[in-house]
């Protein structure tokens, strides 16, 4: 039986981080060919992961960086399907929601390659974010679908996607297992910013809705300003730069520091007092480690996670982030919501069996 091969692309900062633990769980059966199509490109953003992780870095990179969609989905589609052209893989492997998956998908679907979709079946039900047409998208010409909660599974029934489709918990959480000890020792981000555990809440934004919008900005800014402590922002690049553009800062309770690698970020999050993000991953790892969440959203597609009495939709309400800080401390347990943290072991035996 012949080996067979198994493309992977990834782009963005959490693919990587995704990507991780299948890379190794492919390892023993596939030859994995790993496509970076160069949309996050900083140190920061994207070489600390492979190194932080024991990654193999990637076997190409399409070198895309920034753009508008249609050019950065573009470029990246013409660089793809040629790729796909020559090496012709038995399958195409895309993780989440960026303009690399979307990339991914429309390239194999269009030659013809069978395409597997890691974090497939989720929903914000917000057709304005360009993260949710890339989800639909790709679901809807995807031949494996790899759902990482029981709603996402549902929220694919309803689209009448039914085929293909494999509950297996979320490969984050695969992720986060496997680094956190690692992290724990190594991290020195407390050290270096002299935090106290408990003592400080960690923010993260990115979201264009949050970002591109100087008084969604403005209001989240000045939501942080009022919180009774200190607050850790590692701020991601398009967030500076269009801080700039918008002449808006930081209180002197915020410490804006740059993007943060995987170990420090996992270190930040467990120590923190409250996580306020707009980001998906982050919303998802405040959970994992049993810190409250503060999304600076309206809606979310980790519904779970506010079922679950750990997550409150803030969007960018001052008054309501402020209230849920200094008021909110949620005492629910929390259940295995996102599988065993084995997820990258059941893709692997799935793909396997359904490239025989
Ligand atoms: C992208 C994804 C988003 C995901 C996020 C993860 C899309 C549409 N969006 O958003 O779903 O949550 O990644 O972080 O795919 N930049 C740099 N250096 C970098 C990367 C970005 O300076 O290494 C700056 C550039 O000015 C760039 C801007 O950030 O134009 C936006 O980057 P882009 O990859 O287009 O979107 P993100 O906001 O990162
Ligand atoms: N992350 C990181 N450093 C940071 C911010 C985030 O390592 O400075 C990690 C975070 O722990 C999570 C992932 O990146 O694993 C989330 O990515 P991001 O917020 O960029 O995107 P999203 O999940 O919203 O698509």
């Amino acid at each position: 039986m012949s080996i067979k091969t198994i493309v992977s692309i990834v782009g963005a900062r959490p693919q990587f981080i995704k990507s991780a633990p299948v890379s190794r769980a492919l390892a023993s059966e596939f030859r994995e060919v790993l496509i970076h199509t160069g949309q996050h490109y900083d140190y920061g953003m994207s070489d600390i992961f492979f190194s932080e992780m024991e990654m193999r870095p990637p076997d190409f990179n399409l070198g895309i960086g920034g753009g508008s969609h249609g050019e950065q989905t573009g470029k990246m589609l013409i660089g793809l399907e040629k790729f796909f052209n020559e090496a012709k893989p038995d399958c195409v492997l895309v993780y989440g929601d960026t303009n690399s998956t979307l990339a991914g998908a429309l390239a194999a679907a269009k030659a013809q390659i069978p395409l597997a979709h890691v974090e497939a079946g989720l929903r914000s039900y917000n057709r304005a974010m360009p993260e949710e047409l890339n989800r639909v998208l790709t679901d809807h010409v995807s031949t494996l679908l790899f759902c990482p909660t029981d709603v996402a599974v549902e929220n694919l029934v309803k689209e009448g996607i039914t085929k293909g489709v494999h509950r297996v918990g979320d490969v984050m959480y695969d992720a986060l297992l496997h680094n956190l000890e690692v992290a724990r020792k190594k991290s020195q981000i407390q050290k270096k910013l002299d935090l106290k555990k408990g003592r400080y809440a960690l923010a993260t934004v990115h979201r264009a809705a949050n970002t591109d919008d100087k008084e969604r900005m403005q209001s989240i800014l000045s939501a942080l300003r009022q919180l009774s402590s200190r607050v850790v922002f590692p701020v991601h690049p398009r967030t500076r730069k269009m801080m700039q553009e918008w002449g808006v800062s930081a209180s002197s309770n915020v410490s804006m520091i740059e993007p943060v690698g995987y170990f420090d970020m996992l270190a930040l999050q467990e120590n923190s007092n409250c996580i306020l993000t707009d980001s998906g991953g982050v919303q998802k790892e405040a959970y994992l480690a049993g810190v409250r969440c503060i999304t600076l959203r309206e809606e979310t597609e980790w519904v779970e996670t506010v079922a679950a009495g750990w997550n409150r939709l803030a969007g960018v309400d001052e008054k309501l982030i402020v209230d849920l800080f200094e008021n909110w401390f949620p005492k629910s347990e929390r259940a295995p919501l996102y599988g065993d943290g084995h997820s990258a072991k059941q893709i692997c035996e799935i793909l396997s069996n359904s490239l025989k």
